[in-house]
């Protein structure tokens, strides 16, 4: 089935770290806290857990799957299972990758600047001003370009040389890294108004649709769900992982990070007095909010602020480089070209996407609303169907061929055909008309 001469992992926890290195990001450190923040705080902690059991778990065990039984890049793979009819499928993943890494390198352009700029100068006092100047424009371009390049230089590595390699050394430093800081954290003056914000929750907000569209669209985006890259890292595999267990392995490792990461961040926000600036969070707002708090610590804040910030950096370049893989593997399989030419050629094109990003924030919260959970949802919605619909029980033998845990995957069938879809066709509506008035206000409502 698979073809003899595509790359593997090495073995071993090679491409569990990987995974966990795709999922673990930016979603992670900002986007979750900025969410929970926004929506109800422990509201949107239950929903976005009860999603991910529900919804998460079943795609992602899908992906695993789908990418190892096939051993081919997502359009590939569709189209081996499907036929041409399915290939659509694979390009939505393609131009959900395209997309999301267009932003998120520029967000990663800023976190990586952060870095830089706390080990060399510390954190300047009025964070809200260096924030408005260095987001858009042409520094926040030139750090994105210099932030995909990195990328870029990791992929045409290969799996084993680049992507691999580097998870193996970055992962357990982003692990260690993180729960240092919020040991540290729990030491804060104001440690406990941070905890006391974080678990306190508006009820009513688990029955607003909004943060129901929010929390699924994040449970997507922090597992790497809904475009193929867990996917596209499953092809790589060999027959003899237990796939179950690696994606429950994957989602509670991502859940743990972003738990974690409101620990850090919460206590920080509160013990500073900055809560005000969270509770009208928008897109940018942690990365005012922190390194003020960072700033107003002085000596510490300056140590933990380039700690924290590189910790964000690793985990967007591992990030990154599972987005760039799924658009390179798709062209080396379709198109028979070499990696590093596709690595350059393809990532040099998403940076130059990115560049609308980099000089106008508001499309990048545009394209983070589209990309980051229209489409991902949409792909995901689309996966569930066809995995259960389309294939349906001849899945089961792809998971385990000798008949073991029948009836948890048989279990696993039933969410895929009936639970999945049927909570991700609310959500699409939701999330599409989002993404809609959004793109009115833009377009329409501002001129
Ligand atoms: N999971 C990454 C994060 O949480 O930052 C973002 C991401 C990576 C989304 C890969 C989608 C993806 F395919």
């Amino acid at each position: 089935m698979s073809n003899g001469t595509r790359e593997k992992w090495s073995g071993g926890i090679g491409f569990t770290l990987a995974a966990v290195g795709s999922a673990v990001g930016l979603g992670n450190m900002w986007r979750f806290s900025y969410m929970a923040a926004e929506n109800g705080g422990a509201a949107f902690v239950i929903l976005y857990v009860l999603l991910t059991l529900l919804v998460g778990l079943p795609v992602m065990l899908a992906e695993l799957t789908l990418g190892r039984g096939a051993g081919r890049s997502p359009v590939q793979a569709l189209i081996h299972y499907g036929g041409r009819a399915w290939a659509p499928l694979g390009g939505l993943f393609v131009l959900a990758g395209f997309v999301i890494l267009a932003y998120y390198g520029v967000l990663a352009g800023w976190t990586v600047r952060y870095a830089v700029e706390a080990v060399v100068w510390g954190f300047p006092a009025d964070a809200g001003a260096h924030f408005g100047a260095i987001s858009e424009g042409h520094g926040a371009a030139a750090w994105h370009l210099a932030f995909m390049a990195l990328t870029i230089f990791v992929v045409s590595g290969g799996v084993k040389n680049g992507i691999e390699r580097v998870s193996l050394a970055l992962m357990p430093v982003l692990g260690v890294l993180v729960v240092g800081l919020a040991l540290y954290a729990a030491t804060l003056d104001g440690a406990v108004d941070g905890y006391r914000y974080y678990f306190t929750t508006e009820f009513a907000a688990i029955l607003n649709p909004d943060v129901l569209r929010d929390a699924a669209g994040q449970a997507f985006f922090s597992l790497s769900l809904g475009m193929g890259a867990i996917l596209t890292y499953a092809s790589y595999l060999s027959r003899e992982r237990d796939l179950p267990r690696e994606a429950v392995l994957i989602a509670s490792s991502d859940f743990a990070v972003a738990f974690i990461a409101g620990l850090v961040v919460f206590p920080l926000v509160f013990a500073l007095g900055l809560q005000e600036q969270v509770g009208a969070s928008t897109l940018g707002a942690l990365f005012v909010t922190l390194p003020q708090a960072f700033a107003d610590m002085g000596g510490t804040g300056r140590v933990i602020g380039a700690l924290f910030m590189v910790a964000l950096a690793v985990g967007a370049l591992t990030s990154a480089i599972s987005l760039l893989e799924v658009v390179v593997a798709s062209a080396i399989d379709t198109f028979a070209m070499p990696r590093v030419r596709a690595a350059w050629l393809l990532g040099g094109a998403i940076a130059l996407l990115g560049l609308v990003a980099a000089y106008d924030i508001g499309m990048l919260d545009l394209m983070d609303k589209i990309g980051g959970n229209l489409l991902l949802v949409l792909g995901g919605f689309s996966l569930s169907i066809f995995a259960g619909w389309v294939l349906g029980p001849e899945l089961l033998d792809e998971v385990h061929p000798d008949g073991r845990q029948r009836l948890a995957l048989r279990l696993w069938l039933v969410m895929l055909r009936f639970v999945v879809p049927a909570i991700l066709a609310v959500v699409l509506v939701y999330s599409a008309a989002d993404a809609w008035s959004a793109v009115a206000a833009r377009w329409f409502g501002e001129g």
